[in-house]
Order: C-alpha cells, then sequence, then structure tokens
C-alpha cells in the first residue's frame, strides 16, 4: 500500500518540522514540504497532527506461562492492542521453564508468536539456570539466526526462574563477552521468600502481603534531604538493594545493564548513583508505576487489591508516580515499557486465601503512549520531542529503545529508508480509559477512569494503515521477527577498551629463590 500523510508535524527526538511523508513497499520513500500525490495514492491528512515513529515497548509477556497460569494477552490480542494505542513494535521475553533450554524455548516463543503477531516483534531472552549447555546456547542466540542481543536476569522468583548471584555474576561476564545486553529484574528473591512466610504465619493472606513482603522503610526528613543532595549512599528498600547490588556486578563484570521495571525511588536512585560513577546502566520505568501506586493493595475489595500485583510491587510513596516522570525527564531514567502480563479476575483468584499464588502481571501495552503523554507531555514536564525519545523502543515512541536494541533508524525514527511503522498523534483529543472499551483481553484494567489527552489517531504499521477511526484492521501473522544484532553501539561504545584497561595484570617478580 502507497500512502501520503499530509500537513502533519513530524516529531524525531532531535526535531519537530512540518512536512509530508510518502510511504511505499512499507518504508518511508520522501519526506518534504508539499510533496505531490502520485496518482491513485492513498492521502491521510494530518493537519494539527502530530506525526511520530510508533512506540516500542521493550518488555512484554505475552501468553506467559507462569505461575501455574497462562497470560491471557496472547500474541494476537497483545499486539493488536498495542497498535490501537500507537505501539507498532513489542520485544518479548523468551522464559525457559528450568526443564528447558534457551534454544528449545526459543523454538516454542517463535511457534507462538509467528503465526499471531499483528506487529514487528523481536526476543530477549532470560536465563534461567546456568550450565555449559547455557553458555553454549547464548552464544548460538546472539547468531543472526536467532537474533537475540539481550538476556533477562532474575534476582526474584526462588526455584522459578532466579539465579544466584554468583551465575548472574557469570552471566554478566558471558554477556559482555557476546555483546548483548543484561537485563535484570532486580529483587532479593530469598528474602522475599522468607518475609512472605513470616507474614501468612501471622494469618495475612491478602494482596497487601506482596507488598508488606517488600518493605520501603520510611526515611526521616534529613535522610531524605542528604539523598537528595546525592550525599547518602544508602539504598533502603529490596528493589533498591537489589538494584544497587545488580549495578555493581555490573560493573565488576564490565558489562552494560538495563534494569527492568523500576518501580521505587530507590531503585530510581541507585540507577542514578551508578551512571554518575561512569557506570553504563539504564532504567526502565513502567506505564504502571509512572500512573499508579500501592494504594491499591490495601483496597477492601480483594480482587480490587489482587489486580495490581506485580513485581516488583508498585510504590506504597504516593508520590513515586510523579518522582520517576521527573527522572524520566531528566534522562536519570531513559525509556518506558509496560512489562504486560495479563491475568483475569478468575486466574487471580487463584491466590484468594494465600497472597503468594496471585499471578503476577499487569496491563499497560495498550495504554503505555497516552499514559506517558499524560503524565509526561500534558502535564508539562516533558516536550514532545523528549516523549519520543523516552517511548520510541518502549518507551513510548521509542527513538532510545531502538538506539539500546540496535535497530535505530530502522526503527524509532521518521527517516527516508525507515520502516513505515507511524502514528498520526492527536495531542488534542482525550479518553477515559475502561476495560470497556479497551483491545486487550484482560477483563480489568488498571488505569480504569483514567482521562488521557493525547491518542493514537491512526497507526501505520510497515505502511499499512491498520487502526483508524477508532477500528483496528490486522491480521495475525502479518508481524514480522525482527532480527536484534549484538554489539549495540549506544551501549557497548566503551566496553573493549574498558576491558582492556581494566584487565588484570599479575606483578612481574624475580624468580623465587629456594627457602
Ligand atoms: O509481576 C510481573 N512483573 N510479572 C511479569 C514477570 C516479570 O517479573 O517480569
Ligand atoms: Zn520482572
Ligand atoms: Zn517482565
Amino acid at each position: 500500500m502507497s500512502l501520503l500523510i499530509k500537513n502533519g508535524t513530524v516529531v524525531n527526538e532531535d526535531r519537530i518540522f512540518s512536512a509530508d511523508i510518502l510511504v511505499m513497499d512499507g518504508i518511508i520513500q520522501d519526506i518534504g514540504s508539499y510533496i505531490t500525490e502520485p496518482e491513485g495514492i492513498r492521502v491521510l491528512d494530518a493537519t494539527d497532527r502530530l506525526v511520530i515513529p510508533g512506540g516500542i515497548d521493550p518488555h512484554t509477556h505475552l501468553q506467559l506461562p507462569f505461575m501455574g497460569e497462562i497470560a491471557v494477552d496472547d500474541f494476537y490480542t497483545g499486539t493488536r492492542a498495542a497498535l490501537s494505542g500507537g505501539t507498532t513494535m513489542i520485544i518479548d521475553f523468551v522464559i525457559p521453564p528450568k526443564d528447558s533450554t534457551p534454544l528449545e524455548s526459543y523454538k516454542q516463543w517463535r511457534s507462538w508468536a509467528d503465526p499471531k503477531v499483528c506487529c514487528d516483534y523481536a526476543l530477549s531472552m532470560a536465563i534461567t539456570s546456568w550450565n555449559s549447555n547455557v553458555i553454549k546456547e547464548m552464544e548460538l542466540m546472539t547468531q543472526a539466526e536467532y537474533g537475540i542481543n539481550s538476556f533477562k536476569f532474575f534476582l526474584a522468583y526462588s526455584g522459578m526462574f532466579m539465579v544466584r548471584d554468583e551465575e548472574f555474576y557469570q552471566g554478566l561476564q558471558h554477556c559482555s563477552k557476546l555483546g548483548a545486553l543484561a537485563r535484570v529484574h532486580a529483587e532479593n528473591g530469598p528474602v522475599i521468600a522468607v518475609k512472605s512466610q513470616e507474614l501468612l504465619a501471622k494469618g495475612i493472606t491478602g494482596p497487601e502481603g506482596h507488598i508488606l513482603s517488600r518493605p520501603e522503610e520510611v526515611c526521616s526528613l534529613k535522610i531524605m534531604k542528604l539523598l537528595r543532595q546525592n550525599k547518602l549512599n544508602m539504598f533502603i528498600q529490596l528493589e533498591a538493594e537489589a538494584t544497587n547490588r545488580a549495578c555493581i556486578l555490573a560493573s565488576q563484570a564490565n558489562c552494560p545493564l538495563y534494569v527492568v521495571h523500576v518501580m521505587s525511588k530507590g531503585a530510581a536512585r541507585a540507577i542514578a548513583y551508578h551512571r554518575e560513577k561512569g557506570a553504563i546502566v539504564f532504567g526502565e520505568p513502567i506505564a504502571a508505576s509512572l500512573a499508579t501506586d500501592g494504594s491499591h493493595y490495601y483496597n477492601r475489595d480483594w480482587l480490587h487489591a489482587a489486580r495490581y500485583v506485580m513485581s516488583p510491587p508498585l510504590s506504597r510513596d504516593s508520590s513515586t508516580p510523579n518522582a520517576l516522570m521527573d527522572l524520566l525527564a531528566a534522562g536519570e531514567l531513559h525509556l518506558t515499557g509496560t512489562d504486560n502480563c495479563t491475568f483475569n479476575c478468575q486466574q487471580k483468584s487463584i491466590g484468594r486465601h494465600d497472597f503468594t499464588k496471585i499471578p503476577n502481571g499487569v496491563n499497560g501495552l495498550e495504554d503505555r503512549m497516552s499514559v506517558v503523554w499524560e503524565k509526561g507531555v500534558h502535564s508539562g514536564k516533558i516536550d514532545p520531542m523528549r516523549f519520543v525519545q523516552i517511548t520510541r523502543l518502549k518507551i513510548l515512541f521509542s527513538s532510545t529503545a531502538a538506539k539500546i536494541f540496535n535497530i535505530y533508524p530502522k526503527k524509532g525514527r521518521i527517516a527516508v529508508g525507515s520502516d513505515a511503522d507511524i502514528v498520526i498523534w492527536n495531542p488534542n483529543s482525550s479518553k477515559i480509559i475502561s476495560k470497556d472499551s479497551h483491545h486487550q483481553a484482560v477483563d480489568y484494567n488498571i488505569f480504569e477512569g483514567m482521562e488521557v489527552h493525547g491518542v493514537a489517531e491512526t497507526t501505520i504499521s510497515k505502511g499499512k494503515v491498520v487502526w483508524e477511526n477508532n477500528r483496528l484492521s490486522v491480521k495475525a501473522g502479518s508481524g514480522q521477527f525482527v532480527p536484534l544484532a549484538p554489539f549495540s553501539p549506544y551501549v557497548f561504545a566503551t566496553i573493549p577498551q574498558r576491558t582492556k584497561m581494566t584487565a588484570p595484570r599479575a606483578v612481574s617478580r624475580e624468580p623465587t629463590p629456594p627457602i
């Protein structure tokens, strides 16, 4: 399909300008003022609209088998919903169960995703056990044929996905060698397991137990002030402790690190602290942590509270969402994702008598772009160019994500030669988010009732109009797998030199005389 998008305001990460855009064969062919209409071409009028690169969500779990259930949004419903919200690419996680191998699970995920995806997708791989075969298959996964350039390590979910610190450290070293980005779920699995049992023994079985098993300590005003002045290297909460630990281990292994789902100020502060010291670390808050807080866990309606159960939990501190958005605006956090992993009400109810059995995960894939726009741009914290940067790869419109995952400028930019993944964004339109109108399969929405100003009016995926006039027009399997190459320059540029400079050297000594 050929398209001419006329009279729009194009927004890239570095520039806003008025232009027409010509799209043919799924690629942007021309950008300029007053492009004349080729005969018979479809024209889309973007007057008073922004024309932005499609969003990239770098963190999804579609149809994930997890905690005895399978996430209800699959690669069809999930990617359809994504397109209706302006996201045109996702990066989903292959998570091998303990009895599987990376290669087997990779094939499993491809066989689930390929026939169903409605937008382009890539894969990141979780490392859930550590042995010589995993080491070998990690290398295989980074070959062009498989297209994986990031590996995720869970420091939580004891007995399921978690790796121990020494395994994590060796994994980081291997990632560094392979030019693959290490991603981390930063929590303290063993401590959470002990605390959860203590709470259950005290009769605390409801969703509040989920957040109580990962408490945020209240700090005095004096300490808060010192923290703000960056004079105190202290992270007083389990997510922050694990984030700090992960940053230290990554630096020791000379490996770039990407912290997924940053949920608390403490974790964000740990990232900022290590970046200040020169560490290559990226932080990804998610739609949920930017727009909701942990007060929901204390709701008297059990089901309401259970819908928000995810790990790490939403912060009990109601100023956290705003603070995380401020950090995105300031460049201390770098892109947004969703961690979309949806279980419906009946599935959540499995944990009615034991909060540790509530399947963990929330929605966000459909609403991320509008939520980030609302909290970031509509609120006046970030300008539309920054919005593109923080949302493109998963951050809504995703130039940063595209750079981190080495697919820029194919994705994440409106440029000649780039994929025609384009959104016509109406900053003056608004909507109320609701499960009754959303396109996801899950039967609730954690943003229910939230008004968002700024909506994806038209979504174009690889040159095809897939969302317009509030209607989807998609075909299962029309999306393509996008292989990701290792050694992203945005992430790895300094690593070889750092490896050389920090290589351990033995002290040269005279031969030791016999004693
Ligand atoms: O609660 C969550 N976050 N569920 C999805 C799995 C994960 O930890 O990313
Ligand atoms: Zn996680
Ligand atoms: Zn996740």
